[in-house]
C-alpha cells in the first residue's frame, strides 16, 4: 500500500518589527513607487537584535505541532530549510530539536536558498513513502536581514525575515506531495552569492573591509532565470501528478517579485484568483515564504481542506523546485496528547475543529482514547 505524507498542521512566525518602503526612503536613494512597481513589496518584517533563526523556527513549529496535535517527542524527523542559520555549526536543526524538547529525534538542515522548503517537503515525503518515518516536522526559516548590506538598494529592499512550519504524517489516503520537480544549475551561482564566511573566503579583516559578508545579487540575471524556469517547472509538476492546470485550486509561489509570479501564472494559464500573493506584507522571506503563504492562505479562506495546491520556487544555486500538494482530512488523527498543558494557548479539540472549519466525524470522535497519566 502506498504511503503519503499528509500535512496535518501548519504555523508561522514573523517578527513584530515592520519596515515600510517609506522607512527605507529615509536612508536610501529609493522610493515607495519604485519598490512597489518593480517588486510588489510594501513592507517587510525584520527581526530585532535579540531574535534569531532558531527561535523563529521553534515559534512556527510550536504552532504547527499544536494544530497537528503532535508532541515534539513523537516526531520521527525534523528538517530545517534555511540559508541563514544561527551558526555554521552546530546545525540549526539540532538547536530546534533541542528547543522543542524533541528528545533524540533525528534532525538535519537543508540549504538550497529560497527553494529550501519545497526541497525539504519533497525529501520528507520520501522518508514517509519508504516507511522509515511516520511523522515529520518541516520548517522553512530565514533571517536574511543579518546578511544583507542595508546600503545596497538593489538587495536590501527585497528581503524580510520569518519562519513557517508544517507537520506531515503518514496516511494511505492520496495526499501531501503528489509530485515534485527539483532542479539546479550551478553555473549561475555567482548571480546570488554571499561570498565570504565559508571555506572559499574565510572571514578576515580583508573580507570584512571588502564587504564580502553580505548577499551580492545580479538582479537582472536572477529575474531572467526565474521567469525562464518557474512557469516550466509548474507545468511539469502538474503533468507529473497526472493533472491539468484547471485541477489546481491555488498556486502558492515563492514570494520574490510580483512580476515573476505573474509571469509564471501567465505561462501556466492560471487566472489571478488562483494565485496567492502576500509579498506586499513580507517581502522575500526566502525558504520561509511558501510555508508562511500557506498559513495565510488558510487563515484567509483562500485554501481549504481538500484543495490541490501548487508550490513553485526559485533561488540561490541557482535552483528551482515545484510540488503539487493535496491536503486531506486528517483521517487518522493523532490521539489526544496527555502533554497538552505544556503549550500555553493549546487549542482544545472543539476549538481545533472550529479553527479548521470542518465537522468532526463519528470515527474521529470514537477514536479518541481516554487520556491517562497526565
Ligand atoms: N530603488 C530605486 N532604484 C533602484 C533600486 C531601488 N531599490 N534598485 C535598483 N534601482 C535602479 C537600478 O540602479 C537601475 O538604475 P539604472 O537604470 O540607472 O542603472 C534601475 O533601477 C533599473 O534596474 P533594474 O535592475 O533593471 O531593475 P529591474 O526592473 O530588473 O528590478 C529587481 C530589479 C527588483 C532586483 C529585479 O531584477 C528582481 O526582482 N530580480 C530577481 C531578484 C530575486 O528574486 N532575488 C531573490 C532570489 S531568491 C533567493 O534565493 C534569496
Amino acid at each position: 500500500m502506498k504511503r503519503y505524507g499528509n500535512i496535518i498542521g501548519w504555523g508561522k512566525y514573523v517578527p513584530s518589527r515592520v519596515i515600510t518602503n517609506a522607512d527605507l526612503e529615509k536612508t536610501l536613494d529609493t522610493s515607495d513607487e519604485w519598490i512597489v512597481t518593480r517588486t510588489g513589496i510594501r513592507e517587510r518584517h525584520i527581526a530585532d537584535n535579540g531574535e534569531n533563526t532558531s527561535q523563529m523556527s521553534i515559534a512556527a513549529a510550536t504552532d504547527a505541532l499544536e494544530m497537528a496535535g503532535v508532541h515534539p517527542k513523537d516526531l520521527d524527523l525534523i528538517i530545517i530549510a534555511t540559508s541563514s542559520p544561527d551558526y555554521l555549526t552546530p546545525p540549526i536543526s539540532s538547536q530546534v530539536q533541542h528547543g522543542l524538547g524533541a528528545k533524540n529525534v533525528g534532525a538535519f538542515t537543508l540549504v538550497t536558498g529560497c527553494t529550501g522548503f519545497v526541497y525539504a517537503l519533497s525529501t520528507a515525503q520520501q522518508f514517509i513513502a519508504s516507511g522509515a518515518c511516520k511523522t515529520i516536522l518541516v520548517v522553512g526559516a530565514e533571517l536574511l536581514s543579518r546578511f544583507i548590506d542595508w546600503k545596497d538598494r538593489e538587495t536590501c529592499v527585497l528581503f524580510g525575515d520569518g519562519a513557517g512550519a508544517v507537520v506531515i504524517q503518514a496516511t494511505e489516503v492520496p495526499s501531501g506531495v503528489l509530485s515534485f520537480v527539483l532542479g539546479s544549475d550551478g553555473s549561475g551561482g555567482e548571480h546570488l552569492i554571499l561570498p565570504a564566511g565559508g571555506s572559499a573566503i574565510p572571514p578576515s579583516h580583508k573580507s570584512l573591509d571588502a564587504g564580502l559578508h553580505s548577499v551580492k545579487m545580479n538582479g537582472r540575471e536572477v529575474f531572467k532565470f526565474a521567469t525562464r524556469v518557474l512557469g516550466k517547472a509548474l507545468l511539469q509538476v502538474i503533468k507529473q501528478a497526472g493533472l491539468d492546470t484547471q485541477d489546481i485550486d491555488l498556486f502558492i509561489p515563492h514570494q520574490a517579485n510580483i512580476r515573476i509570479i505573474e509571469s509564471a501564472a501567465h505561462f501556466a494559464n492560471l487566472p489571478s484568483e488562483k494565485v496567492f500573493v502576500n509579498i506586499h506584507k513580507y517581502g522575500n522571506t526566502s525558504a520561509a515564504s511558501i510555508p508562511i503563504a500557506l498559513c495565510e492562505a488558510f487563515e484567509e479562506g483562500r485554501a481549504k481542506i481538500g484543495d490541490t495546491l501548487a508550490f513553485v520556487a526559485f533561488g540561490a544555486g541557482l535552483t528551482w523546485a515545484a510540488a503539487i500538494v493535496k491536503i486531506t482530512e486528517n483521517v487518522k488523527p493523532a490521539p489526544k496528547p496527555p502533554w497538552q498543558n505544556l503549550f500555553t494557548g493549546w487549542l482544545s479539540r472543539d476549538r481545533r475543529v472550529k479553527k479548521e472549519g470542518r465537522p468532526i466525524s463519528a470515527d474521529e470522535a470514537l477514536s479518541e482514547p481516554e487520556v491517562e497519566n497526565i
